[in-house]
């Protein structure tokens, strides 16, 4: 074949292809277990941060050593037997995708506007000498442009707020992306999900809260320019910690703090 035949060019571009897509492939196939262990360990960091419990440079495997996972049944709040799902390989966010693994929300409640919802979810228990000290829980929800994917840490009460943080979304920087500002998440430990009569009242309010309002446990201040994130934020939190979602699970946790 002569050295300069058109052939020849595309016999040379060919071979190129196909030796890149082995390297691309090879490497993507790979890297995957390295990729995988970083996402799980990317998730404990987080679910750290939203307990409090994070500091930066420390051993995320040994911080995360006081903190148990549990995977539920939404709808009863009761635990998912490891025979009927294997807790090491559920992926919630799959399950939300997948018919069988998930349920469709009416469109009345679906104040988080995700259409459906996965039918197991894990709870992460932080302990300290076997007792449980804070439950922290996955939410999602549609915030302007995104979902935004987060971790609520609520106190053994099932009631009093100890943390909150988002580590995924594509919110405006500056505008919705002030949802990751440490100044607006420190406003969240110390407020309340529910009333008296059990009713979830948590909300992001536009502007300010009035600190002498009796509702003011209830409330946090909203960002300024980010009116729909914000209340994205709330609607999403109403949805995942009401009768909807995590409700029965945090109504029987909240039982036995009582009677503790
Ligand atoms: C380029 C651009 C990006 C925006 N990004 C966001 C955002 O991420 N979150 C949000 O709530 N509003 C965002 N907004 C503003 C909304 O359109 C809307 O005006 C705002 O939520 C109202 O909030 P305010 O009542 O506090 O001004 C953006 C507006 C523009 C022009």
């Amino acid at each position: 074949m002569a050295r300069d035949s058109v052939w020849r060019t595309f016999l040379v571009a060919a071979v190129l292809c196909i030796v890149c897509s082995v390297l691309v492939s090879g490497a993507a196939v790979g890297l995957r277990p390295r990729q995988e262990r970083n996402k799980a360990l990317d998730r404990k960091k987080n679910i750290l941060i939203a307990a409090g419990l994070y500091e930066p440079g420390a051993d995320i495997e040994g911080l995360f050593a006081g903190v148990r996972s549990k995977l539920i049944d939404l709808a009863t709040g009761k635990p998912v037997s490891p025979s009927e799902v294997d807790p090491a390989s559920y992926d919630a966010r799959q399950a939300a995708r997948d018919p069988d693994q998930s349920v469709v929300i009416p469109p009345e409640s679906d104040l988080a506007g995700i259409h459906r919802r996965e039918k197991y979810a894990f709870v992460y228990l932080v302990e300290k000498q076997g007792q449980v000290e804070q439950y922290v829980l996955p939410i999602y929800g549609k915030g302007l442009w995104s979902t935004l994917y987060g971790f609520i840490a609520i106190d053994a009460d099932a009631n009093t707020i100890r943390g909150l943080t988002f580590y995924e979304h594509r919110e405006t920087p500056g505008l919705g992306g002030e949802v990751d500002n440490p100044k607006w998440k420190e406003l969240w430990p110390g407020k309340q999900l529910h009333d008296a009569q059990g009713q979830i009242q948590i909300e992001v309010l536009k502007g300010a809260v009035a600190p002498d309002s009796p509702a003011a446990i209830h409330q946090v201040d909203g960002i300024s320019g980010a009116t729909i994130t914000c209340r994205g934020v709330s609607n999403l939190l109403r949805y995942w910690l009401g009768p909807d979602a995590f409700g029965p699970y945090l109504a029987q946790q909240s039982q036995h703090s009582t009677t503790r």
